[in-house]
């Protein structure tokens, strides 16, 4: 037996995953990667998105421009939620300024035969570009991610993105047994994207399931929530793992029973809320990305605020409360940063 244990976790992300006192309120941004940043644009420049996403010296660029800029406490690796289905020869293209679309959308019995597994030999690029960043990263942990299977269901079934997510809710009703073949089998193929990243060197993995708002908490639990535990079973016991929605507010204890360590909280939900009715979790978040584009005073006195809300819970890694916004000025997500850092270096 070794007193491993009673050493502290150096890096502050890590030790607020795990619920031990960090050094500082460790920040990172979704979305950081990307988006906003001038020399992201310019590495991206003539280059499709899922193109990029599978060139292993271009993803590490990327993922690296907002550790180097920002000084965030983690890395989120450059990839998307679709890379896996692509990878397994779905046919969809990310159209810039709006978001996945799939060319045959997937509806019926013989459309669930389309998902086949992920097999690592699908996605070597994604584990040569992470071999490439654990060694630049150093101490900095780099985080992986998968989009839930609702939220990954819902692209494929709708044909693209959606409002409503009315023909996915429809299918669920009328033909459950489609639905849980379509979910099961992107289950599988998102567990296997995650364990893929940890294997490479992830040392977090992020559930994304944006759209799982959209359903209530009983369409929640009978149609996604067996899915996305299924997926996060993939890497239990291995990594921590922070599960995350939009709109979840009346989801937030339905969705910690997929077993992720750490809930995500987006910016509708005062994190002392969040902290009351989750007490046992480290909580996510969660200033709204829309204050990063005010002036310097009331963004920092709404980062203060979301500090200050979080003090209730078991441990807190401030974030935004969704991703950075396009038209983000860089240098005021460097103030948040430093001013978080400032404010809780202990
Ligand atoms: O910075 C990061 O967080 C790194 C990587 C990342 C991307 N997408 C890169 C990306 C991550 C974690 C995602 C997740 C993702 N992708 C989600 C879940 C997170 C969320 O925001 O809710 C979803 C729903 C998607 C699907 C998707 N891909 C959308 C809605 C879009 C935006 C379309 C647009 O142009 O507005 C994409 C494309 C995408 N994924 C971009 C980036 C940097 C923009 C593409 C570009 O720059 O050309």
């Amino acid at each position: 037996m070794s007193n491993a244990a009673a050493v502290p976790t150096a890096s502050p992300f890590l030790a607020a995953c795990r619920g031990e006192e960090p050094s500082r309120t460790p920040v990172w941004f979704m979305r950081q990667a990307g988006r906003s940043l001038p020399e992201y644009k310019e590495a991206r420049a003539g280059t499709s998105m899922l193109e990029a996403c599978s060139t292993p010296e271009l993803v590490a660029e990327i993922t690296m421009q907002p550790v180097r800029r920002y000084g965030v406490d983690a890395a989120i690796f450059f990839s998307d939620i679709v890379v896996p289905l692509a990878a397994i020869g779905v046919d969809v293209k990310i159209v810039p300024g709006v978001g996945p679309v799939v060319a045959e959308p997937f509806r019926t019995e013989a459309d669930v035969k389309r998902l086949r597994n992920l097999d690592p030999c699908d996605v070597p690029y994604i584990t040569e570009a992470i071999g490439l960043l654990v060694e630049e990263l150093g101490d900095t942990p780099l985080i992986g991610f998968a989009g839930a299977p609702f939220t990954l269901a819902s692209y494929l079934v709708e044909g693209g993105p959606s409002r409503d997510h009315a023909k996915t809710k429809a299918l669920m009703k009328s033909q459950p047994e489609v639905w849980h073949g379509i979910a099961s089998r992107l289950a599988a193929i998102c567990g296997e994207f995650l364990r893929i990243q940890v294997e490479a060197g992830a040392k977090a993995v992020q559930l994304f399931d944006s759209w799982a708002g959209a359903l209530s908490e009983a369409d929640y639990r009978r149609f996604a929530l067996p899915h996305s535990t299924a997926a996060l079973a993939g890497v239990a016991n291995s990594v921590p793992r922070i599960h995350f929605g939009v709109g979840t507010g009346h989801l937030l204890e339905a969705m910690t029973e997929t077993g992720a360590e750490v809930s995500g909280v987006d910016f509708r939900i005062p994190l002392d809320q969040a902290a009351k009715r989750l007490p046992d979790k480290v909580l996510q978040g969660n200033l709204d990305p829309a204050v990063v584009l005010a002036d310097d005073a009331p963004l920092l006195a709404e980062t203060d605020a979301v500090l200050e809300a979080a003090r209730s819970a078991k441990g807190h890694i401030f974030n935004l409360g969704h991703g950075v916004l396009p038209d983000t000025d860089p240098g005021k997500l460097k103030l948040v940063v430093d001013h978080v850092h400032e404010a809780t270096t202990r």
